[in-house]
């Protein structure tokens, strides 16, 4: 039986996150630029939005460049930026006809001016869109997220629109780029790393972390339903004992 016939899909996780890594690796052992590496993780990109959406799984969030990926060679992050462009505009109408909504959490103004226009266009056109929402964590940082959450409640409680009593996790929530989602149930970073890297470190207080071998461009469909068997395997407990789970 493969992975995809072992998926109870009565308990899915609605959201997962995906810690896409190993594209220059994956270039290097071929002997080529790891730019090829970052051309070749788009087919892993596509392939993992389908095989979510075939399944039901509701959010799926890909930490595509992080704030500290700008300090890589230039020539890397435009190449990166123009990929990101290229690969928006072609997929906006498979998104489409797959009834996939884009979104993007991050620092997105500090994008180049072409790739801001282009995902914004794509954001637009396909916000009716109601299977699944596909993220896009772009120029992304969890601490500096953090930072700017703060910063606005720190207005609002100098302003006089809170008390420093309000300031509660759902007021926090509330105030993440990541506010109109649930915290993912699953995070998967594939390339054999494990180590989270500043992605999303408040929102996966309670998530399940699975580690791939795999580098990036080699992460398939099998591979994506092969996490979420084990993620289904697991006894989630929130700090509770195993008996009150299961009582
Ligand atoms: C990590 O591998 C990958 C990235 C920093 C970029 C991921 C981008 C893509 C897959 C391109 C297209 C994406 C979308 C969403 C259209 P790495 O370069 O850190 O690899 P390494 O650890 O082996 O050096």
């Amino acid at each position: 039986m493969n992975f995809k016939e072992q998926i109870d899909t009565k308990r899915l996780p609605q959201h997962i996150a995906i810690i896409m890594d190993g594209n220059g690796r994956w270039a290097k052992e071929r002997g080529r630029l790891r730019v090829f590496g970052h051309e070749n993780g788009v087919a892993a990109v596509r392939n993992t939005a389908e095989a979510a959406a075939e399944i039901g799984v509701k959010y799926i969030t890909l930490y595509a460049f992080s704030t500290e990926n700008w300090n890589r060679p230039k020539k890397e992050v435009d190449a990166l930026m123009s990929l990101l462009v290229k690969t928006i505009n072609k997929e906006t109408e498979t998104l489409n006809k797959n009834k996939i909504r884009l979104q993007a959490i991050g620092d997105l103004k500090s994008l180049k001016p072409d790739t801001y226009n282009e995902l914004l266009k794509a954001i637009e056109n396909t916000k009716s869109n109601d299977r699944m929402t596909l993220v896009l964590a772009l120029s992304y940082s969890s601490r500096g997220e953090m930072v700017n959450a703060v910063k606005q409640i720190a207005e609002k409680a100098k302003k006089g629109d809170l008390d420093a009593e309000d300031i509660n996790c759902d007021l926090i929530n509330q105030h993440l780029n990541t506010h109109f989602m649930p915290d993912p149930e699953l995070l998967i970073r594939t390339s054999g790393e494990q180590r989270i890297s500043n992605f999303m470190l408040w929102q996966i207080a309670y998530t399940e972390l699975y580690f791939c071998p795999k580098y990036w461009p080699d992460f398939g469909k099998e591979d994506f339903y092969k996490a979420i068997v084990d993620y289904q395997s697991r006894e989630r407990r929130f700090g509770k004992t195993s008996e009150q789970i299961t009582k």
